[in-house]
């Protein structure tokens, strides 16, 4: 998701006369598209503020919405700071920001406050890769697992048209893109009430699309996720074979701390089914060690589940408190060393099942 909004933030810039370089030491403007899921990917931006030598810095991003005008105290350097959903405003904040820089009274600018993005931001046609589009069919979230800052940061969740979601690939397809990634932080939940369009429809319009060569779609919520898709997923010629269903947990105590609305054996059904219904389908997961209250017993359940499943590839997690979640009022109890001890042994272990499923190519 970030990536594509870096995309736009270049693409929006771009069509306002700005360039795009690569060095980022010689750079006039900095701005730092920001990730807040986790607490390292935070520390690093902060440093890159540090370093940074440009002569505008500017913090766009979950960041933004995450600690908005207290930026300015933390990090005086700072110009400009951006939400996520305000990113279409850049064009016009940098024109201000330049116009008082050097001055007696040099701008700051906040604004975070936008709910939802206006759909022509996604239209100016940047794409890093010029044969793959990422595509955005919905924003935000509205689950609150009990860990995770996304809702708090993307505000609710939003669909976008599918008319315009079509609109757009027909437009990169004219551009030569042939394979697209449709995103959204659920895409499963993805519908659009008027027409009272579902993912599923959605998926089938764009398998339509004509100059499409392979599409795929990324992320998806065991909650939401149905043998209905996976029988899309089989038919759709277009659709690559590939689900990304992050599990979290293998312990119903901590997958229900989590909030996450389903239970282990609810996920290995659905795994099943998945196999069964798409056949040498690839399935992938993300994985968070030391929960808050995450006992031994609880992680030998992640543990055998990574080694029942077989997941084609996983993203093993540290457990970091995020700011306005729920987990916030649980104990963050895991010391560090065994934070990283569960991490590097279910790491080891899906590294020895990736490398047998890639040998045999399933
Ligand atoms: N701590 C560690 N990992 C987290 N994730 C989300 N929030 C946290 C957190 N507070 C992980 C989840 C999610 C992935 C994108 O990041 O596994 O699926
Ligand atoms: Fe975060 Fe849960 Fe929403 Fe995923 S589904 S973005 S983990 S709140």
């Amino acid at each position: 998701m970030n990536v594509r909004d870096s995309e736009v933030i270049s693409g929006l810039l771009d069509k306002a006369g700005y360039e795009l370089i690569e060095d980022e030491a010689k750079a006039d403007i900095e701005i730092l598209n920001t990730c807040s899921v986790r607490q390292l990917a935070e520390e690093k931006v902060w440093s890159a503020v540090g370093r940074s030598k440009a002569k505008i810095i500017g913090i766009v991003g979950c960041m933004a919405n995450n600690y908005r005008e207290a930026i300015f105290e933390k990090a005086p350097k700072v110009d400009f700071v951006v939400g996520t959903a305000d990113i279409g405003k850049l064009p016009k904040i940098l024109q201000e920001i330049e116009k008082h820089k050097g001055g007696c009274f040099e701008k700051k600018i906040y604004e975070t406050d936008a709910d939802f993005r206006e759909d022509e931001i996604y239209h100016t046609g940047f794409h890093l890769d010029k044969e793959h589009a990422f595509v955005v069919i919905s924003e935000g979230c509205e689950n609150f697992c009990s860990y995770c800052v996304v809702p708090y940061v993307r505000g609710k969740l939003r669909s976008r048209d599918y008319n315009d979601i079509l609109k757009e690939i027909r437009g990169d397809i004219d551009a030569g893109i042939t394979k697209v990634t449709l995103l959204g932080q659920n895409v499963n939940a993805y519908r659009w009430i008027e027409k009272n369009v579902n993912f599923i429809q959605l998926l089938k319009m764009v398998n339509e699309i004509k100059g499409l060569k392979e599409f795929g779609f990324v992320t998806s919520h065991p909650k939401d996720t149905s043998v209905e898709l996976f029988k899309a997923m089989a038919e759709l010629d277009k659709l690559k074979k590939y689900l990304h269903l992050p599990i979290q947990s293998g312990s119903d105590r901590i997958l229900k701390a989590m909030n996450r609305g389903y239970t282990r054996k609810y996920y290995l059904d659905l795994a099943d089914k998945y196999r069964t219904i798409v056949p040498n389908g690839a399935l992938t997961t993300d994985i968070i060690v030391g929960f808050p209250g995450e006992k031994e017993l609880d992680f030998q359940d992640t543990y055998s589940v990574v080694k029942d499943v077989e997941f084609n590839a996983g993203f093993i997690f540290k457990y970091s408190i995020r700011p306005h979640t729920e987990a916030t009022k649980m104990v963050d109890d895991v010391p560090k060393e065994e934070k990283e001890r569960r991490h590097a042994l279910i790491l080891e272990l899906q590294k020895k099942i990736s490398r047998k499923k890639n040998a045999k190519n399933c």
